[in-house]
Parts: C-alpha cells; structure tokens; sequence
C-alpha cells in the first residue's frame, strides 16, 4: 500500500479537494484506494455525502487504546464510496486525540499502526491532515510514505511555504524515514496575472519539490464538493477531472495525457456537450486501459458492408440455410467490428471496451435506468462488452455502469446533458 499525506497548515489550499479527488481518481483508475480524513471538521465525508449523524464509529475509534473506549479496526469504520474507494471517516471527537493521548508512549505511531492491518487490501492510501502541525499530522507523517503540499497559486501562498516545508523536513528527520515531498499548486487560474506570477515564482524557489502536474481553478469541483461527488462522478469531462487523471498519473510515474479542455471564451451550450464529448473520448483510454478506445474512428456501416468479404457459403449455391448462415456471420462480423451503439435489423447492439472492467450494465430510460437489469456480457477478445436489445422505435436515453461507477458511453457522441450536470448518451431506434 502506497501512502500519501496531504499536508499543509494553511487553511483552505485544496487539500481536501485533493485527496477525494486523487483518490476517486485511482479508484477509478481501477487502484483500490483508501481515503483517511485525519482532520476533525470531517469534510471528507461532506464532500462525499457521507450523512453526519449516521456516522457512529470513526478514525478516531480506530487510533485509541483499549483504556480510552470501545477500539475499532479501520475496516470496521470505513464507509464505501465506490467499488475500490472506501473512507474512514472523522468527526470533531477526533479533535480530543492530542490531549487524550498527550505524554503517551507511541502517540505518533496511532495512525501506523492501525493502517498496518490493512495494507494488504489498498493499493493506495491517501491521508487528508487538518490545517495545523499537531499530533494528528505528525501521525500521518508517521504512517506516510510520501507528502504533497497543495498550495493556492494566490497572494499569501508562497508566504509560510519555506516555512511548511522545513518543518515538514524537520519532522522527516524525526520520523527518520525517508519520505518524499511534493509541492502541488492548486486553484491555478491561468487568466490572472498574480497566478502566473505565483507559480513561477514556485518553480524558480522551490523547482525540486514541484509536481508537474498542477490543479487549476475549476467551479466544477467546488460544484462537486457541494454536490457530494467526487469530480469523476461530477463532471469527468472537466478540467477538474483532467488534472486529478494527470496527478494520479504522475504518481504513477506516466505522461499527462493531453486531454482538449475549454478556453476561457464561454461555449454555447451545444458546444460545450460536443467538447465534453470529445475529452469523455479521449479521456476513456486512460480509465479503462490504452486499448479502452479503438485507435481508428469508427467506420460507417455501408462502408464496412463493402468491405466485408463474403463468407465461402454464400456463393455456394441457393441453400437457404447457408445464406441465412452467411448472413448470421456477416451481421456477426460487422458487429464485432464497432463499439458504440447501432441498430442491427430489429436489434440496438451495444459494445464497449473496458479493459480492466469486472462487470458492465446498460441503464436507460427502457429499464427504468436499472443499474442491474441489462447485463453486458463479455466479448470475444479481452475487455470487449457486447449486450443486445429489442426496442420499440422511438428515441431513448442510456449511460453504461462500470464496475459500479456511471459512464458515458465514450464511443456516442450523441449527448445530452442530464439533471446531475452529466452526459446521457441518446440513440434513435427507427
Ligand atoms: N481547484 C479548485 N478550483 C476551484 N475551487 C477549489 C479548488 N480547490 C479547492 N477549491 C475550493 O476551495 C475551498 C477550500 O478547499 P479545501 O476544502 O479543499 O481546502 P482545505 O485545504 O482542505 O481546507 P482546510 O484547511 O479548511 O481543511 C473549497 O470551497 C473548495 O471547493
Ligand atoms: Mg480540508
């Protein structure tokens, strides 16, 4: 398990932002993630609709003693967000651990220690602090591997930063471990001129600490946060959703991927579904595996009719059960040859690629958007989905449901935008 805190005692930098986002990001990315919220104001679980009141055990049960309460695992208190993103919650009793545990023998290794029974079921694990150097931050130092410092590209970001950054050196010395450290500047807005001057600033005094990747300022994830929803579930074709991919990736030690974002002209708004559409697109490969979009854009139907060679049966003489036979594997090779959504005879055929996915479901308005009733079922060759139906014609609404997590079909860039601020795909069956 990898684990990375998220550190930095100025208040409102983004490191909440950064760690639901980051790890919904993994998570999606296919990673098992945990997220722990290490700050008493509990905002990990606002901003991922968490109810309050029906949180009854926390981080906090998790990091006492058996002289303090009732002692809880970290698996007993996590809630699941999504199919590999699990958090341990806080609340403000986690804000009584530094005078509880005050003058206590291993009162920095709490966290450590109860991170250590799980290690083996996370593959990363990422540790929001409160804006404060206390005890519960120097327990995540503890229990870390490696730090990111978000920091706000604005007016009083850079002060206090030498100083962060020697304390957190200091307390890596104590820790005596070696943890890397990285500077992530956040809430960049490209169009202000105090921004630019900011970040470089940032690259020229602290070059060896900087990420490459950096979070710009977006309403979409302030919107997602108010919302509940990490930016994957929010809006995965913001800008806000590109740049956690591309820190996840860093991370990962791979490329950014180069994903078309918005200028700074407003779009209309069928311009702005086409330009979702297209990052949905480009996007997809890096969710679901390279091979997640075909390379070549799709062919047209009558385009690959001609193509298509005839099967040896059809020329083989006026046998109706060879023709039919012939025409089965035609219509078997034209659908094994798209992804998307198509209407073959009196059937509308999906396909998707997933590569890394376990289980895909089609959910529409036909279903009543039923995220169990329309099973995909896998095809032929390695991360291929296929699922067949028999529609009345008219006009419908869909969207795919990976692993548990909303999709927009990345291969129909016939779209509308739903009441969550999402894509539907639409198709017309004649
Ligand atoms: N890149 C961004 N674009 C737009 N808004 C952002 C961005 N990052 C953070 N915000 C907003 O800024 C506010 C503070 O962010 P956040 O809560 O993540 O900071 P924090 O460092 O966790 O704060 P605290 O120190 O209180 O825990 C929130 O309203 C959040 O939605
Ligand atoms: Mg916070």
């Amino acid at each position: 398990m990898r684990t990375i805190a998220i550190i930095n005692q100025k208040g409102g930098c983004g490191k909440t932002t950064t760690s639901i986002n980051l790890a919904a990001c993994l998570a999606r990315m296919g990673h098992k993630c945990l997220l722990v919220d290490m700050d008493p104001q509990g905002h990990c679980a606002v901003g991922l609709a968490v109810p309050e009141e029906q949180i009854e055990r926390t981080i906090y049960d998790a990091l006492i003693e058996e002289c303090d309460g009732k002692v809880a695992s970290i698996s007993e208190i996590v809630w699941q967000i999504a199919s590999d993103f699990d958090l341990a919650p806080s609340n403000i009793q986690l804000a009584a651990f530094e005078q509880v545990f005050a003058g206590r023998k291993g009162r920095e290794m709490r966290l450590a220690r109860a991170l250590d029974a799980v290690r083996d079921r996370y593959s990363w694990c990422i540790i929001d602090c409160p804006p404060s150097v206390g005890l519960l931050t120097f327990n995540a130092l503890q229990a870390c591997d490696e730090v990111i410092v978000p920091v706000e590209t604005g007016f009083f970001s850079l002060h206090g930063l030498t100083r962060m950054l020697e304390s957190l050196e200091v307390m890596r010395e104590q820790c005596n471990k070696d943890i890397r450290i990285r500077v992530l500047p956040t809430q960049y807005d490209t169009r202000t001129r105090l921004a630019r001057e900011v970040l470089a600033e940032l690259r020229s005094k602290f070059r060896d600490y900087l990420t490459q990747s950096t979070i710009n300022f977006n309403t979409k994830l302030k919107e997602a946060a108010s919302f509940g929803q990490p930016i994957t579930e929010y809006d995965p074709g913001s800008r806000g959703y590109k740049d956690f991919v591309n820190l996840a990736r860093e991370l990962m030690g791979h490329r950014p991927v180069e994903v078309a974002t918005p200028g700074d002209q407003p779009l209309s708004r069928p311009a702005e579904l086409v330009q979702r559409a297209r990052q949905l697109q480009q996007l997809a490969s890096v969710q679901f595996g390279r091979l997640a979009m075909s390379a070549a854009p799709p062919q047209p139907a009558a385009a690959q009719a001609v193509a298509e060679p005839q099967p040896a049966s059809a020329a083989a003489g006026p046998d109706d059960e060879a023709r039919a036979a012939a025409r089965d594997h035609a219509t078997q090779r034209k659908i094994e040859r798209f992804y998307g959504v198509k209407q073959i005879g009196n059937e509308l055929v999906f396909a998707a690629r997933f590569e890394n996915a376990r289980e895909v479901y089609v959910a529409g308005d036909f279903n009543n958007w039923s995220t169990v009733a329309t099973p995909m079922r896998p095809g032929e060759h390695k991360g291929e989905w296929r699922a067949a139906l028999t529609l009345k014609p008219g006009r419908y609404r869909y969207r795919l449901v990976v692993d548990g997590r909303w999709v927009t079909d990345p291969e129909n860039s016939y779209v509308e935008s739903n009441q969550f601020g999402e894509l539907n795909n639409v198709v017309e069956v004649q």
